[in-house]
């Protein structure tokens, strides 16, 4: 299993967008594996929680519908896996809902991707379920969390139950016991009624054993039910919460991972160049790109249709502002 963590840390490191360009270019070349499958099996949501497009009513009718069969699996595992670094199963929709991710890990692995990860609201699964992801080879299991305290966790995270989340959270650092090697990492969605009372969240989470704390600001996702965005109102309390929060990470021997203020503010991520050079997005409705076609094309066979070293070769020379495109991912600080 690849360090996920390690290799984030080198790229914050490497300041020069050209030399990431180059290398992207460079494992493009020689046929090594560079990309990141983030993959939603299937497109709809046992939740409908306040911050997340599936609150809302339209949105939710428009999106939930379709998922992979079974029988699509190995296609999309003999296009795509061969080049991949990372397979992400669960983006945009409830991963959780799919009946064959015991198929998509098996096939992850019989293709060799260093790191399979799994993102979840965590109120479906129970031991079993649990036990048998860990066992097929599921690297890292994120938990989403829009709050500490029971009420304000269910009124974020519309249909959830705070018993179920702690529940998983249970089960998961036991089976730490017999797994060690799998991850265990917790996503807290910050916006300006949640961030405060992570000033307790060791209180009530500290005796679980999870590796990785990632706080991710809310950012606008469509018309959904909370549409509070502005991180200008978390700025104000946002070091003095990060602050401890950071120190008991560090105290626990848990990797944080949060913008910093300063990221809060930036309209520039350089590194966004290289998202999408790397970022291949697959769900029941897309499948990376518009002309790509799941019955015929490989990630290869497209790449050489669409001259894709050529374009990544481009991308090492371009100049000024070209290189550095308008923020759409937030840097983040890896501690
Ligand atoms: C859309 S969910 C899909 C995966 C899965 N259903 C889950 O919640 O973990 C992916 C991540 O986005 C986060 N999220 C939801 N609404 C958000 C928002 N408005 N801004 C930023 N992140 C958000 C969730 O907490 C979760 O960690
Ligand atoms: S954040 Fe995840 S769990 Fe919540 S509604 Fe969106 S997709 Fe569902």
């Amino acid at each position: 299993m690849i360090n996920v963590y390690f290799l984030l840390k080198i790229n914050r490191y490497i300041k020069s967008v050209r030399i990431k360009n180059l290398g992207i270019f460079f494992l493009h070349l020689l046929g090594k594996r560079y990309i990141g499958i983030f993959l939603d099996p299937v497109y709809a949501c046992n939740l409908r929680c306040r911050m997340c497009y599936f609150s809302d009513d339209e949105k939710r009718k428009a999106l939930s519908h379709g998922r992979f069969k079974q029988e699509d699996l190995p296609r999309l595992a003999d296009a795509f896996f061969y080049r991949a670094l990372k397979l992400q199963i669960g983006c945009g929709a409830e991963p959780s809902l799919f009946p064959y991710n015991m198929e998509l890990i098996r096939l992850g692995k019989e293709k060799k991707v260093p790191y399979i990860s799994m993102t979840t609201n965590a109120n479906l699964y129970q031991e079993k379920e649990w036990r048998k992801l860990i066992a097929a080879g599921l690297d890292e299991i994120t938990l989403s969390l829009h709050g500490v305290t029971k009420q304000t966790y269910e009124y974020f995270m519309t249909g959830a139950s705070y018993e179920a989340f702690h529940s998983s959270l249970r089960i998961l650092s036991d089976l730490k016991k017999e797994y060690p090697g799998f991850k265990l990492r917790i996503n807290y969605t910050v916006n300006k009624d949640n961030l405060q009372e992570l000033s307790s969240f060791f209180e009530i989470f500290g005796n679980y054993r999870f590796e990785v704390l990632q706080i991710r600001p809310i950012q606008q996702l469509g018309n959904t039910a909370y549409n509070d965005f502005s991180w200008n109102a978390i700025y104000a309390h946002y070091d003095s919460v990060i602050g401890k929060l950071k120190a008991e990470c560090f105290r626990n021997q848990i990797t944080f991972i949060a913008p910093s203020k300063y990221d809060l503010i930036k309209t520039e991520n350089p590194d966004s160049t290289l998202t999408d050079s790397t970022y291949i997005y697959i769900s029941p409705r897309t499948c990376w790109q518009e002309d790509f076609d799941l019955q015929k094309d490989t990630y290869n066979s497209y790449a050489k249709r669409h001259h894709l070293g050529r374009k990544l070769l481009a991308k090492v020379f371009q100049k000024g502002k070209s290189a550095v495109e308008t923020k759409k991912n937030l840097n983040y600080d890896i501690n």
